[in-house]
């Protein structure tokens, strides 16, 4: 009995020393204490020598040790799997950086700012304006009155809370909205979203881009408007490209026209994108319509000026050979990682 609480003790202080520092130390503890031959079982052993007067004591005294040792085991576990977590977790200076990838502009921000860069150059400021717009704005103000004929040109998303507002279907807004500020001359160029009730197909869709110019002056006319659009053209297809006006209807202009340009794809000898006619579409434009003027407060014998507006999704399909206009906000990463040059 002496003796066994002798050895129990020593193994007691050896075991409560014991540390480690990984799994394969953990394990060595399992098999040299608790194993089947292990010290715990070496010991439990022992229990034949003891006197049978002493063997209840010597029993209790076994048992808090199996538990003793056991605990220790538990705790070694522990410390090291945290150990291990710990360090998994832990931050490594010394490793390079995740590289971020580098997204790249939308197709159609390239045409717009392509476009609009164009007119900058030529004095043209940069103008904004709401989304959803009320009825004034979108139609009222420039010479489209309620149950106009013309209206029904721009199928129309209405609000349903209030039916005066509705998304616009043009950025025209902004024309009347910068002429209502009372600032004149004005020399603008409006990008921005519009949206239109139509079914959406390869070739249309709901919503789409526009780019709108507006000049207000004295003196304005309408040769001003043909050399603006003139130098457009030259800057945004090149110098041999041919121009041709054709006479028009907006309710917003008087006069007005289309402007078509030579295909620039077959060079004006007819293919599929022209429809064999040799010519693009791609603005429409006019004066400024006396009744929008003083819808917004200025004199009309004073001030001319003249407008234009066309698409953004159009061009861009062109340039790009883009063949579904749906792609375009369908935010396939595999479509817009196409466009990384800025044109
Ligand atoms: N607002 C017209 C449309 O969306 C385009 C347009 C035509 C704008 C002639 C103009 C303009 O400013 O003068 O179809």
């Amino acid at each position: 009995m002496e003796n066994l609480l002798k050895q129990i003790e020593s193994h007691k202080s050896e075991i409560a020393a014991f540390s480690a520092t990984d799994a394969n130390a953990v394990e060595e503890f399992r098999i040299k204490y608790l194993g089947t031959k292990g010290l715990v079982k070496a010991i439990m052993g022992e229990m034949k020598n003891v006197a049978p007067e002493n063997k209840k004591e010597a029993g209790q005294l076994l048992n808090e040790f199996k538990l003793f040792v056991e605990n220790k085991f538990d705790t070694l576990k522990e410390s090291t799997a945290n150990g291990q977590q710990a360090s998994a977790n832990a931050i490594d200076l010394s490793l390079p950086g995740d590289t971020l990838p580098i997204g790249s502009r939308h197709p159609v921000v390239l045409m717009r700012n392509r476009i609009v860069s164009i007119f900058q150059r030529l004095g043209f400021a940069v103008a904004d304006g709401p989304e959803i717009e009320d009825d004034w704005h979108n139609f009222g103000a420039l010479n489209l009155p309620e149950h106009h004929p013309a209206r029904d040109m721009q199928d129309t998303f209405y609000i349903q809370q209030n039916p005066d507002w509705v998304l616009r279907t043009h950025t025209s807004n902004v024309q009347i909205r910068e002429m209502e500020k009372g600032k004149l001359p004005i020399r603008v160029v409006i990008p921005g979203r519009v949206y239109r009730n139509e079914t959406v197909s390869a070739r249309s869709h709901c919503f789409f881009h526009q780019v709108e110019g507006l000049y207000i002056d004295e003196n304005v006319s309408f040769a001003d408007l043909k050399q603006t659009l003139y130098f457009f053209v030259k800057e945004m297809y090149g110098k041999d490209v041919k121009v041709r006006f054709r006479p028009s209807y907006f309710p917003f202009t008087e006069p007005s026209a289309e402007m078509d340009v030579s295909c620039f794809i077959c060079g004006g000898s007819g293919c599929n994108i022209c429809k064999k006619t040799g010519w693009v579409e791609i603005l429409g434009c006019g004066m400024v319509h006396p009744n929008v003027l003083t819808n917004c407060g200025i004199d009309p014998n004073k001030y001319t000026g003249f407008a234009f507006g066309m698409g953004i999704e159009r061009p861009a399909m062109l340039k790009y050979g883009i063949n579904d206009i749906r792609l375009f906000s369908e935010n396939d990463v595999r479509f817009l990682k196409q466009f990384t040059s800025a044109i």
